[in-house]
This record gives C-alpha cells, sequence and structure tokens, in this order.
C-alpha cells in the first residue's frame, strides 16, 4: 500500500488542492442549497421542488469533507443549514424511502461524527428507525420505493443505506439495526449477485415469502445488463458492510464484483459506460460509476493482507486519474467537478432528472470522497 500511494503522492495532492480550490469558490455560491445538477454550468437546487430527493445531502457530505480538511466555519455553517431544512422531510414522514440512509448518513451521521451535535445523532437515529421500519421480516429484504405496487421490490442501491443501520446499532450498543442490515446484505447476495460479479439492478420479491419472481430493467439497458452505477453501489455497499460486520462472505464477494468491474472499465480506458453491456455504438458513461468504484476499492484495500493491497489500490488511482483527466472540469465554466454522469440509460429528456453525459451531484461527492480517503492514507 505503502508504495502505491508514494508513487501516486505528487497526484493525490494536486487533485486534492484542485478540489478545494473550486469547492472554495462554488461554495460561496451553492451555500445551503441542494444541488443535483448543472444547467448552463450551475447546479440548481432542489429544495423547494423535491424536498425529499434522494440527491438532497450529497452537497452537504462534500461540505462537511471540506469542513474536516480545512477547519472553516462557513462549509459547517451551509451543511447545518441544509441539515435543519431536511427536518420537514424527516418529520413529515410520507416521502421518506429507503433512501433515507444516503440522506441522513451525509448529513447527520457526518455532522455527529465531527462535531458531537447530539441534535444530528438524535436526527439519524431517526432515520435508522424509519429505514429498519421499511425491513419485510417474512421477504427478508428491506423494501425500495413507495407506491401502491412496489411492496416486493428491492434494489441494489440500497447497499449503500445500510451502513446507517450498521451505524445505528453502535450508537445504541444494540445489534438489532445490524441484523436487519445483514438480513438485506445477505438477500442482496443470494438474488442480485451473479456468477461473473455482475448485478441486477431490481429484483421483485413475493413480500410474503421472500420468493425471487422477476429481475426487470432498472436505471440500465435491460434486464440481465450491467449498470455501472449499479455495480459501483455494490461495490462500495459490500465493502462497507464488510467493514461494520467482518462477514468473510461480503469480502468474497466485494472482491468478486471488484475483478469484474475493473475487467470492464479496462475496455474503456478506466471512464464507465452507462452500463457495460450497453450497444457498442453508445457514447453514455457515468463518471459516478467510476468515483464509487473508486471509494470501494480503497476499502477493499485497506480490509485485504498486505499483499493484496496494490490491486486494488493501484487501481482505485487509476480511475480517479481517469476521471480527472477525461471528466473534471476544473475551471469555473461549470460548477461540478465531473460531467459525464448519466442519471439513467433511458432516461426522459423532457425529465426533471434526466441527465446523459452531464454533472451528478453524487459523482462529485463519491469523487471527493475517494481523493479525501487517499489523502487520509497519505
Ligand atoms: N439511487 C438512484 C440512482 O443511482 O440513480
Amino acid at each position: 500500500m505503502q508504495a502505491v500511494l508514494k508513487n501516486n503522492e505528487a497526484f493525490i495532492k494536486e487533485t486534492w488542492n484542485r478540489i478545494a480550490d473550486k469547492i472554495a469558490v462554488t461554495s460561496e455560491r451553492i451555500k445551503d442549497s441542494m444541488p443535483y445538477t448543472t444547467k448552463n454550468g450551475v447546479y440548481d437546487d432542489c429544495q423547494t421542488d423535491d424536498a425529499s430527493w434522494w440527491t438532497n445531502t450529497f452537497w452537504t457530505g462534500i461540505l462537511w469533507h471540506m469542513y474536516k480538511a480545512t477547519g472553516q466555519e462557513s462549509y459547517k455553517q451551509y451543511a447545518q443549514s441544509i441539515e435543519a431544512k431536511m427536518d420537514a422531510v424527516l418529520h413529515g414522514y410520507d416521502e421518506l424511502h429507503h433512501d433515507v440512509g444516503f440522506m441522513w448518513l451525509l448529513s447527520s451521521v457526518m455532522n455527529y461524527e465531527l462535531t458531537g451535535d447530539d441534535q444530528s445523532r438524535k436526527r439519524a437515529m431517526l432515520a435508522a428507525n424509519t429505514l429498519s421500519a421499511r425491513a419485510n421480516i417474512a421477504g427478508g429484504f428491506i423494501r425500495a420505493w413507495n407506491g401502491d405496487n412496489n411492496a416486493g421490490w428491492a434494489i441494489i442501491d440500497c447497499m449503500m443505506n445500510i451502513p446507517l443501520l450498521f451505524w445505528a446499532s453502535e450508537q445504541a450498543k444494540d445489534d438489532r439495526f445490524k441484523h436487519i442490515g445483514v438480513m438485506h446484505a445477505d438477500k442482496t447476495l443470494k438474488h442480485f449477485l451473479r456468477e461473473d460479479g455482475s448485478l441486477n439492478h431490481i429484483v421483485i420479491f413475493d413480500p410474503n415469502t421472500g420468493e425471487m419472481l422477476d429481475n426487470p430493467g432498472g436505471q440500465g439497458v435491460k434486464s440481465g445488463s450491467s449498470w455501472s452505477r449499479g455495480q459501483g453501489w455494490a461495490l462500495y455497499g459490500f465493502s462497507q458492510a464488510y467493514n461494520w460486520t467482518k462477514k468473510p462472505e461480503y469480502l468474497q464477494a466485494v472482491k468478486r464484483i471488484a475483478h469484474y468491474v475493473l475487467s470492464c472499465l479496462a475496455v474503456n480506458n478506466y471512464v464507465p459506460l452507462c452500463d457495460y453491456r450497453q450497444p457498442a455504438d453508445s457514447q453514455l458513461l457515468d463518471s459516478s460509476a467510476g468515483a464509487l468504484a473508486a471509494c470501494g476499492l480503497i476499502e477493499i484495500a485497506k480490509a485485504v493482507p498486505e499483499d493484496e493491497q496494490a490491486l486494488y489500490l493501484e487501481s482505485a488511482v487509476r480511475i480517479l486519474k481517469a476521471l480527472s483527466e477525461h471528466c473534471a472540469v476544473w475551471d469555473l465554466s461549470d460548477e461540478c467537478l465531473l460531467t459525464d454522469g448519466t442519471s439513467a440509460y433511458h432516461s426522459d429528456p423532457e425529465g426533471r432528472y434526466h441527465v446523459h453525459n452531464g454533472a451528478l451531484i453524487y459523482g462529485d461527492f463519491y469523487f471527493v470522497e475517494a481523493v479525501a480517503k487517499l489523502k487520509e492514507l497519505l
């Protein structure tokens, strides 16, 4: 691990400095809003027209990374202001979905871990209770979305929500939250992960028995394809599940996923396609999938024996270099850090959330998180 870090020290430091310089400027325009994508180079704000949108605290997470690195008060103030605004969603209840994991991990948990704010701990515990209540015990999974016909639907993205349950168990000194996280991760292992290391995006279970009924196409090309962000959610999600539980099956699974993802990335110079099985003439990319994969690979490198670490760490750096070279926007022509993000292979060009080869706030977040991890290892 040390040799890889030393060989890439200049890249890691330079990339972090470029991120920090850009966020120092953009944060004074974006402030305490809830950006999702950029329009004409300017980040939008979802807080009035979709307060419960799942991406609404990724900017908060970036602000916390910057606060951790710099101690600058404005980052903390903006992040805490967004977290307070999210109370209306948390207490409004009806609009909550399984992505309460993303939403409160990147706001309240990050706040609590950095400042010890007790109000934040309570918010995160409330979110964890909500996520636990979405567990279908008979089915063995956590329900993804709301709506009348979605009782049996689970999606791979949820692997990134269950770290909230592991965190909550540690806080509560009671494994009941963790048991739900493990239940869901085990079900995911069994029904989402394919033999070759690729994964389904959506699986529909019988909500009364847990029998797998279907795996329809989701945000990738079609059922049976390989949506790159979904592979990234699994890669980073299972690496965190392993960190929290030390279940060897999760480490074995995440290595299998990693090897598959790396073979897919190698054929496109380490810049992810939107779907690793998309038609050969499609130019759709998804930089967020690469940033996520880099985070997961760094976590694997920390978990494996020393003689295996270089493979995963070097691969993470290779992806980040590709993103930095091909997708990063280092000047102020656009407020995003990464372009070439894609919301979904088939999304509607007129739709509110349609992004094809553009900015996605979560791509920026995981890029910052990956480089922050490397900087901390240095
Ligand atoms: N969680 C939804 C997505 O990855 O777009």
